[in-house]
């Protein structure tokens, strides 16, 4: 039963050999760490335990990674938006291990992280989509993804059918979700738990979901030449690019 389990590929189980926890303690010891073995991999679903990282990429219509994150906006927000937009698609053409992966456990990056007005939810939902397609080039992309988002004017997408009209733009300077829809919000002259506010978000992840799943694309093409430098090593520390707008 153990060699079993064990012959497949987990890296867990290849650390602690088979003959050490059979030559080593007593034989009630032996008893406790198979059992307890035996438990936790047999537990582990088979498609996540042969799951290779980063997962297999196949083409991701941007068009469609930007119509699942609109409407999925509305369901889960900005996080769980961003990152369907980019693995719905893959879950669909490619399947496992995509399709076991439960979307709705990347909700809680709504608002910059529960409310907190952190990271904007999108980009952090496109370094985990990134992070899952593309593995390190994964940084590259999400790196790329934001300095675009900060210096764009967005939302950009256009719903086939809109929840609510909008009229304002803005360019965020920040990668800030606080910075960003504060800004938009004084643009538009409309306070946070709104309709026009909700639109807004929901066409801004689909921008980000757009861009990401379009940067994927270039990379697995073999076309993704990464454009924005390292932001700790231009500051040297960890920084956003707007000192300004904190220190002025
Ligand atoms: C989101 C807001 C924010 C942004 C943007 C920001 N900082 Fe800061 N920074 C802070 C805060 C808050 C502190 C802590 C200040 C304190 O408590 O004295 C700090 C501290 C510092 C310090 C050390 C303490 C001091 O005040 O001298 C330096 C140096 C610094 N920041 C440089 C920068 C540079 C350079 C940039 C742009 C590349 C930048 N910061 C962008 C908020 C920010």
């Amino acid at each position: 039963m153990l060699k079993t389990i064990c012959d497949s590929h987990c890296e867990s189980c290849s650390a602690v050999s088979r003959r050490e926890i059979l030559k080593g303690a007593g034989k009630a010891a032996v008893g406790v760490v198979a059992a307890a073995a035996v438990t936790s991999f047999a537990m582990i679903p088979k498609a996540r335990a042969s799951a290779q990282y980063p997962w297999p990429h196949k083409n991701i219509d941007p068009q469609q990674a930007g119509n699942i994150a609109y409407e999925n906006w509305y369901k889960d927000y900005c996080c769980y938006a961003t990152v369907s937009g980019v693995l719905v698609p893959l879950q669909k053409s490619v399947g496992e291990p995509y399709s076991s992966l439960p979307l709705e456990a990347f909700r809680f990056g709504h608002g910059g992280t529960v409310g907190w007005g952190t990271l904007c939810g999108t980009l952090l939902g496109a370094g985990i989509a990134a992070s899952f397609v593309a593995g390190k080039t994964g940084e590259k992309i999400t790196n790329d993804v934001i300095a675009w988002y900060t210096t764009t004017e967005l939302p950009i997408y256009r719903p086939a059918s809109p929840k609510a009209a909008i009229s304002n733009v803005n360019k965020s300077d920040s990668p800030l979700c606080h910075v960003s829809v504060s800004k938009w919000m004084e643009k538009e002259g409309v306070e946070f738990f709104t309709p026009q506010r909700k639109e807004r978000c929901a066409r801004l992840s689909a921008d980000v979901a757009m861009k990401t799943a379009t940067l994927l694309n270039e990379w697995a093409a073999g076309t993704y030449k990464p454009v924005h430098g390292s932001q700790a090593k231009t500051h040297n520390r960890p920084a956003q690019n707007n000192c300004d707008g904190c220190h002025g």
